[in-house]
């Protein structure tokens, strides 16, 4: 079947898409809990070294085979790397997507429905930690309320993917990526603006260099990659809309840059308050959960700057669990001749159901436990800590090694031909991190996540 592909209306519409597959809830919901756990401004600091050394480097090489093919993971690898291994990286790229999904859509469910917590004033009665903590796991443990939000963010997540590249994905995030960034500058106003809001900056960069160890390095370097999208083919797949014309090292940076400013916003929204406040940073993962909604009944506001919080923590997760759909529809549309719309249907119902065990892991199903680890710990840790590392490992010793050089250069030319001609070098200097340092660091954060070292 030859239908005609489609592709981003502008390089615009590229960056704002990638970006929204990048800004999500590791941003807003994980990038603060683990700076909060990592040392604050130290974490911070080795963060952005990743993003730029590791990060950019690994994005590159990504988007350049989608765009290269002009296809999903499984199209790309079969007509690059031609052999059944390369083919099964590809396969395990689709599958991830699968599978993160499933588990995102969870607790995207829960930033969705605590937008209703916060304008039915539920959230303004919780004045005490102790409150708070139970009125959350109260939620997560009602099986009706965690499915049926969990179901509500895959239909919105369909809703979108459903009507293709352009009038869906593009337009979608064209209209979400710039009312995210502004109630991000909203709260980031309100927060600055609060009394002892000084002592949360000098947390996140006052940096305390004794904290910095290798779990910090590793932390940070696992979070560069999830929160850039990196490993499964995502970016690929966004990649392979992506015209002969764009220039993809400076759209790369763009993604990266947005991405880890909005990381770095979202830190200070979160600990100005929480210091103003008199919180612990320290929360971990329930920081936003359980933490703000005690931050936002103290200060002036807090009202209406909860909801906002809300919505836009929805909309980011939005924008990433849409890229995440749109690589498992992407390969059964191009590999299979599959229409988009029964792709969309069938896959986000499919995925809405894998994701139940993983929303009954807080109630029901807390018993059941594989490996000491609960349905949703699974799947975590599956995807996240094996999939996208081996996935990221194999791309870039895909592009250092297996392609030919020559062709990688040919193909990444077309856009950046000015790049070229003035800094070639960079070229080198990204060949070598492909080759050597992005593998070996990466094989290091695999062997760490798996528990070896
Ligand atoms: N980057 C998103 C976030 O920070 C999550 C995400 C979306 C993702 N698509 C991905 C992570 C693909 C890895 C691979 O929340």
């Amino acid at each position: 079947m030859d239908k005609l592909r489609e592709n981003w209306g502008s390089k615009l519409g590229f960056i704002l898409a990638a970006a929204g597959s990048a800004v999500g809830l590791g941003n807003i919901w994980r990038f603060p809990y683990l700076a909060g756990e990592n040392g604050g401004a130290a974490f911070i600091f080795v963060y952005i070294l990743c993003v730029l050394v590791i990060g950019i480097p690994v994005l590159v090489a990504e988007i350049l085979i989608g765009r290269t093919t002009q296809k999903n993971p499984v199209g790309t690898f079969k007509q690059l790397g031609k052999t059944k291994f390369w083919i099964a990286i590809g396969g395990m790229g689709v599958a991830a997507g699968f599978i993160i999904l499933s588990f995102y859509s969870v607790v995207a469910g829960w930033t969705l429905g605590y937008i209703y917590e916060a304008i039915s004033g539920n959230l303004m009665q919780y004045n005490l930690p102790d409150v708070t903590n139970s009125h959350f796991t109260a939620l997560i443990q009602n099986p009706v309320w965690i499915i049926s939000m969990h179901g509500i963010f895959m239909l919105l997540t369909m809703s979108v993917v459903f009507f293709g590249v352009q009038k869906g994905i593009e337009l979608g995030s064209k209209i979400m990526m710039p009312l995210l960034f502004v109630l991000l500058i909203a709260l980031m106003i309100r927060g600055l603006t609060l009394e002892g809001a000084s002592k949360g900056l000098e947390y996140l960069f006052y940096p305390d260099w004794s904290k910095i160890n290798m779990k910090v390095i590793l932390n940070a370097l696992g979070q560069a990659f999830f929160s850039l999208s990196l490993g499964m083919g995502a970016m690929l797949t966004y990649g392979s809309y992506m015209s002969k014309k764009d220039n993809i090292p400076s759209a790369a940076i763009w993604v990266a840059f947005l991405d880890s400013a909005i990381a770095i916003i979202a830190g200070v929204c979160i600990f100005t308050v929480v210091f103003a406040t008199g919180q612990n940073p320290d929360a971990g993962p329930s920081l936003i959960f359980r933490t703000l909604p005690v931050v936002f009944t103290k200060i002036t506001g807090g009202y209406i700057f909860s909801i906002i919080f809300f919505i836009a923590l929805s909309l980011a997760a939005l924008t990433s669990t849409v890229s995440l759909l749109e690589v498992v529809s992407a390969y059964f549309v191009d590999e299979k001749g599959w229409s988009r719309k029964n792709a969309v249907l069938l896959f986000g119902l499919m995925i809405f159901i894998i994701g139940i065990p993983s929303a009954l892991s807080f109630s029901v199903l807390s018993g059941f436990t594989l490996f000491d680890k609960s349905f949703f710990d699974l799947t975590e840790f599956l995807s996240s800590n094996l999939m996208l590392p081996i996935g990221g490992f194999f791309i870039s010793i895909f592009v250092g090694w297996i392609w030919d050089f020559e062709k990688v250069i040919e193909n990444i030319k077309p856009g950046a031909e000015k790049i070229f001609m003035k800094y070639s070098w960079i070229f080198i200097g990204w060949k070598l991190i492909l080759k050597y340092l992005a593998p070996v660091l990466i094989f290091i954060v695999l062997l760490s996540s798996i528990g070896i070292i």
